[in-house]
This record gives structure tokens, sequence and C-alpha cells, in this order.
């Protein structure tokens, strides 16, 4: 049994006043979770989150780090940074990262790599865009990032990797994948997992992520295949994100 995972990213959104706000209000709302919640915040909101998170039942979380652990890298952050202000989930490769700031599925490698080794729990992004779903083809283009995010890391670490399966046309559109399409691609990508390290695909928690809000959770957290959600717009807002983990909560047994 997977433990359903809910995180917000809040991408550039919330000041360090404003994020320590947001926390105020979760908190109480999903103190009773089942499944686990985690807020992913913009570098400079992580010592006011971490504040505001201390003994709650919330992980804390980056959208980004270097992979290299230090040096002339302007601009950059690096996994031990992250970890001595308390970060423990680490967002790699958005495709926001991927199409703004020219991220790779060898950069994203490199990142779960770095990740893994500070002991972060790695949250990799992947996802077709419209274009490609169209034109067919997105099974192996999925299947194929994920491949190459997980590439030389070892059985054992791989099963506390989280993969998000987030199609790209549906990323802060309101256009949701169908409770169907999003099963089938986790699942596509589950067997690309099992396909390079057997069994830890099991238990491997892929969510899925891409306008997933308060109304569209129950539908897509019932599926088989979906371990949990990565929230963009709906993470903004305390009560919306909460009821998304309501959702997860419920499948919990
Ligand atoms: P939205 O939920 O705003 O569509 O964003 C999804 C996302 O990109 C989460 O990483």
């Amino acid at each position: 049994m997977r433990k359903p995972i809910i995180a917000g990213n809040w991408k550039m959104n919330m000041t360090p006043a404003q994020g320590a706000q947001l926390i105020e209000q979760i908190k109480p709302l999903v103190a009773d979770a089942k499944c686990d919640v985690v807020v992913c915040v913009p570098f400079v909101d992580i010592p006011a989150a971490a504040q505001a998170l201390a003994g709650s039942n919330i992980g804390l979380g980056a959208q980004n780090l270097h992979f290299e652990p230090k040096g002339a890298y302007t601009g950059e952050i690096s996994a031990d940074m992250l970890k001595e202000l308390g970060v423990e989930y680490v967002i790699i490769g958005h495709s926001e990262r991927r199409g703004y700031f020219a991220e790779t599925d060898e950069t994203v490698n490199k990142k779960v790599q770095a990740a893994l080794d500070a002991g972060f729990t790695p949250i990799v992004c992947v996802g077709e865009s419209l274009a490609q779903r169209e034109a067919g083809g997105w099974e192996a283009f999925v299947a194929g990032q994920a491949k190459a995010a997980l590439e030389g890391l070892c059985e054992k670490c791989v099963a506390k990797v989280v993969i998000a399966y987030e199609p790209i046309w549906a990323i802060g559109t309101g256009k949701t994948a169908s409770d169907e399409q999003a099963n089938e691609a986790i699942g596509i990508i589950r067997a690309a997992v099992k396909e390079m390290f057997g069994d830890a695909a099991q238990e491997m928690r892929i969510q899925y992520g891409g306008s997933m809000n308060a109304k569209n959770c129950q539908g897509l957290m019932a599926q088989d295949q979906i371990d949990g959600g990565l929230i963009g717009g709906a993470a903004l807002k305390a009560p919306d994100f909460a009821t998304i983990v309501a959702a997860a909560s419920a499948t919990v047994k």
C-alpha cells in the first residue's frame, strides 16, 4: 500500500510573510491527514516556512536545486544550503523549468542524484505537451523522461523517488486530464520504472499534477495508479488544498 502524497507547488507566488500566513491557515485544516502533506515554497520563503511548519505534520519542500555541491554557479542553490534550513523534499524538472530554464533529462538526472545523496525526497516531473499528445507517441516520450530521470540510481533509492505526471496541456489551464487519462499515463510510467527496477516500481509513488483542484480531486484520487497530487493554483487557497488532502486521506484504509 503506497501512502498518498499531496504536495503544493507554490511556484513564484507568496512572499515569506504571505507564505507563513498561508501555512498557518493550512495547518489546522490538515492536522488529521492520513497522507503525506508537503508545501514546496520559493527559496527565500524557506526560513519563514520552516518556522511556521515546526511541530506540524506538513513537510517542507523546495522547487529546485543545483546538482553541484558548491562553487561558481551564480544564482544557484545547493543541496547543503537547503538541508541546513530543514528542507526534506525538492521538485525536480518541472516543465516550467525544462521549458523556460533549459533543463534537460541529463540535468534532471544529476539533480535527482544530488537530492537523494542529500537525503531529500525528489519529486520528479514528467509530462507531454499538447502537440505531443495530439501527434501521438506521448507514451514513449513520458516513459523516456521517467527512465532518463532515474538512470543509474540504486533499486533501494528508486522507491524513495516520487514522480509527478504533469501533462503540460493541463498545467494552469483549468483543463485537467480525465481520471482515466491520468491513470493510464501513470500506469505507463510505472511500467517503465518496472522495466528498469523491477518490483521497486510498485513501491514508488506517482502523483498527478495539472489543474488538480477541490472539485476533481476525488475522482483522480480514486484511481488505482494515482498516489497523490502536485498542486499549483489550488495549493494557494488553504480550504481547497485541505479538500485535496482530505480526498487523498480518504483513500487510505
Ligand atoms: P496547476 O495546478 O496550477 O495547474 O499547476 C500544476 C503544477 O504545475 C504543479 O507543479
